[in-house]
């Protein structure tokens, strides 16, 4: 029996900064950051959307009545908690009206959480016939203004339905994970933004990739041949990118190419977003499956998952007969031309704008799911 993505979708906050703005604000040539960071566009968000409203926004439409009854386990993958104990998934279980008697989970590795959180979903609908898992990867990237990850920032959730024969993209039990005790990326208890080595980041990002790329090739007598497809995780655009190429060194020039005209079509969405942190790898893939023309049916995709700290993984997926059928290019594309476009300021306003009810109330986002209170520590939605 098969298991994978049944269902895919994301959602991002209505609000985004142009990065050529951004650029001429910090005093920095727009070619940095649309050319070697590859970035057009940089989501933000409002203080009334926090990784349960994103997540539950990205959810809510995939759900049928029969998902909510057939759901056991709803596993957020994150590394923007606003709770040390309580999972957000508690919380999204509720909001979302999935079945009582299921297993609702918080998962932490930095980008890589929502990556272990597919795998254990996986095992469990192939351990559980007819039974369903709730997947999100969600994240609001923020490194402070004017920092050097500035441009790297963005914010949004990818949900996944997992099932046994799923309708897009069925995962293989071929994998490779990695872990090294690395201090690239890190955010201590309590800390608004994380500590970053940014070099020491990029070359752990791509050193992970060639590493799990290496012992997957040893392990599964596999190469780039079989691979229609490649999908990263995307902290900026050129990132994955770089590993990419470094992977592809002395290569095929017919193989190459055609792994590199996927990577772009696999970044369009995130050119116009940012980091999504754990979901950067899922909008990608949902960006190369709502922009490529050249995939079909039985297309091999490879995903490569990264979270600083480090944990990498590197595993495998095959498309779906009528996969096309079950994506949402259109809504998608709305959702994101539909955005409102911040000048500088408004976006420093409300990137500082304090967490208080007086603050929540004046706020004008009419976003379906958003946080409208916070008293005696409970934070209460809009639903
Ligand atoms: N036109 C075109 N390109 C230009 C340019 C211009 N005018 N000016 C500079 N560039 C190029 C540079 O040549 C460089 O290209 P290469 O990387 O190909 O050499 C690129 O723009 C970036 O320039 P810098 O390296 O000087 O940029 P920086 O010092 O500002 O740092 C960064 C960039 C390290 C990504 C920083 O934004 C950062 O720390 N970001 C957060 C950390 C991060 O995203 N790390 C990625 C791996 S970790 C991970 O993946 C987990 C995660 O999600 C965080």
């Amino acid at each position: 029996m098969l298991a994978g993505i049944d269902k895919l979708n994301f959602f991002v906050p209505p609000y985004y900064v142009d990065m050529t703005d951004l650029a001429l604000a910090r005093d920095v040539d727009p070619g940095k950051f649309h050319i070697g960071i590859g970035q057009d566009q940089m989501a933000v968000t409002s203080i009334t959307q926090d990784i349960v409203t994103l997540a539950a926004n990205a959810a809510a439409h995939l759900l049928t009545k029969e998902d909510k009854e057939t759901i056991d386990l709803v596993i957020l993958g994150t590394e923007s908690s606003i709770d040390e104990s309580k999972a957000a998934a508690v919380i999204l279980h509720r909001l979302l009206g999935i079945q009582p008697f299921a297993r609702s989970i918080e998962m932490k590795e930095a980008c890589y959480g929502a990556t272990a959180g597919l795998q254990l979903a996986k095992d469990y609908v192939l351990r559980h016939p007819g039974r369903k898992a709730l997947v999100i990867a969600c994240d609001i990237a923020r490194y402070g203004l004017n920092s050097g990850g500035e441009p790297t920032q963005g914010a949004g959730a990818v949900a996944m339905l997992v099932t046994e024969n799923p309708r897009i993209l069925a995962l293989s039990d071929e994998s490779v994970a990695l872990t090294q005790d690395i201090y690239d990326f890190w955010r201590p208890t309590g800390e608004a933004y994380p500590v970053v080595d940014g070099p020491l980041s990029n070359a752990t990002y791509i050193d992970s990739f060639v590493k799990v790329w290496q012992e997957y090739q040893n392990r599964y007598q596999q190469d780039w041949q079989a691979f229609d497809a490649m999908c990263f995780h995307i902290p900026y655009t050129k990132m994955g990118k770089k590993a990419l190429l470094a992977g592809l060194e002395g290569v095929d020039a017919n193989i190459s190419e055609t792994l590199l005209t996927r990577y772009e079509e696999s970044i369009a969405y995130s050119r116009q977003v940012g980091n999504l942190y754990t979901g950067s790898l899922y909008l990608g893939l949902l960006s190369l499956l709502e922009h490529s023309e050249n995939l079909v049916p039985g297309s091999k995709i490879g995903l490569f998952s990264y979270g600083s700290g480090a944990v990498a993984e590197f595993f495998t997926g095959t498309l779906v007969a009528g996969y096309k059928q079950h994506l949402q290019k259109t809504a998608h594309q709305e959702l994101l031309q539909n955005r409102q476009k911040l000048t500088i300021p408004e976006y420093e306003a409300l990137f500082t704008k304090e967490l208080t009810n007086e603050n929540l109330a004046k706020n004008s986002d009419q976003t379906p799911y958003r946080l409208v209170a916070i008293k005696d520590q409970v934070r209460y939605y809009q639903e």
